[in-house]
């Protein structure tokens, strides 16, 4: 079998290679699975997410699925099995190459991260994540270069890099951020492929936690800019509005690291990554570009968890093998899909959650009106 052409660590599949003048990326983010499904509405909220997938894989018929984090855990190994056979079944029905990487959440249960990549591996075997950095912090991060259509030259670069848990200083930070190895392992292997071939394809990032480069596509809300801006806290605090409409929905504060891992600025450095795409914020769907380099955020595919309503979907990716540099992408929801919720009431299934957190905030403020009028004229009356 041929050995994928990587400098860094060899995985024992066949490279993957643009088909039809197109690499073509659905990404699916935030599912959230759990093995016991005993209670009705966990049971229908996997049915909804499993639809999804489901029917996205098989409309959609990409390239690569990548699973951006926050897959599903169980402290048991079989259930955590079950859970990714699950999840990985509609890529293994349409014969389509996967690969994952760690959201904050998995590794919350009895089943290290090193293990889980065994299990999806087990499961359903044409996986593209792997160790690729050994000693390396982090899971997972590697580097999985595509071939053109022809396969014989890597036109593009697909980097899969752990975006670790928790910060464990929470004064510091809530969440963790990239250390200095996987930083420097990024670079040295850039540089090890630009000097043995004269050049370094371009490049798509995926990781689960947003770099905080993505607050420079949004702006300070004005006064009446607040009923669709986000609350951000920490050092970011305030309320936010995207810079610029045409980048598309933002329905929470990205929540990233306090501190910034320098990675946005070694992507500038190398010069190869062209678009970066993470998972986390479940509600976000926004892309656009910061300094000539792709943000995008994957909306939650799944319906545990916080869901923006009926507004699941996933990220499809399209490289075009004539310019790779260029990215085409957008976001297929649950219902452009034409399916329906089973585990929706009737106000989710028509709102997002930011509106529905609006009509509420809305209706406290009417009632805090009514009652301030109603007391005024009490004492108006006893006058
Ligand atoms: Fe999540
Ligand atoms: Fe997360």
């Amino acid at each position: 079998m041929e050995h994928l052409q990587n400098e860094n660590a060899n995985c024992p599949l066949p490279p993957l290679r643009f088909r039809n003048g197109a690499f073509r990326i659905m990404v699916v983010g935030d599912l959230h699975e759990q093995y016991d499904l005993s209670d009705e509405l966990d049971r229908l909220k996997t049915a909804d997410s499993m639809r999804l997938l489901w029917t996205a894989a098989e409309t959609l018929r990409p390239d690569l699925i990548v699973y951006a984090g926050d897959q599903g855990k169980d402290d048991d190994e079989e259930k955590m099995r079950a859970i990714i056979r699950r999840i990985t079944a509609p890529a293994k029905e349409y014969d389509i190459p996967y690969a994952v990487v760690f959201g904050n959440h998995d590794p919350e249960c009895a089943i290290p991260k090193a293990r889980q990549l065994e299990l999806y591996r087990e499961e359903y075997g044409n996986f593209y994540t792997f160790d690729g950095a050994p000693g390396v912090t982090g899971c997972g991060n590697c580097l999985v270069p595509v071939k053109d259509g022809a396969g014989e030259r890597d036109i593009l670069n697909l980097w899969f890099v752990d975006s670790l848990n928790l910060c464990e200083d929470r004064e510091v930070s809530y969440y963790d951020w990239l250390r200095e190895d996987q930083i420097a392992w990024y670079k040295d292997t850039a540089k090890r492929i630009k000097d043995a071939r004269g050049g370094l394809p371009p490049a798509l990032w995926f990781m689960h936690i947003p770099v905080r480069e993505e607050y420079r596509l949004l702006k300070k809300a004005r006064l009446w800019e607040y009923p669709y801006s986000v609350k951000a806290f920490g050092k970011r605090r305030g309320r936010y509005v995207p810079r610029d409409p045409s980048i598309g929905y933002l329905g929470e504060d990205p929540a990233c690291a306090e501190v910034n891992s320098g990675i946005f600025d070694a992507w500038k450095e190398v010069g190869d990554v062209r678009g970066a795409f993470f998972g986390h914020d479940h509600m976000n769907e926004f892309a656009g570009e910061v300094d000539g380099i792709l943000l995008a955020q994957c909306k939650t595919a799944g319906f545990h968890n916080y869901t923006d309503g009926c507004n699941a979907g996933v990220r499809l990716i399209t490289v075009d093998e004539a310019r790779p540099e260029k990215i085409e992408t957008h976001m297929v929801h649950f219902k452009e899909l034409g399916l329906k919720s089973g585990s929706l009431g009737p106000i989710q299934r028509n709102f997002t959650d930011r509106q529905v957190i609006n009509i509420r905030i809305a209706s406290v403020a009417a009632g805090a009106i009514a009652v301030a009028a109603g007391a005024a004229a009490l004492v108006w009356r006893r006058k």
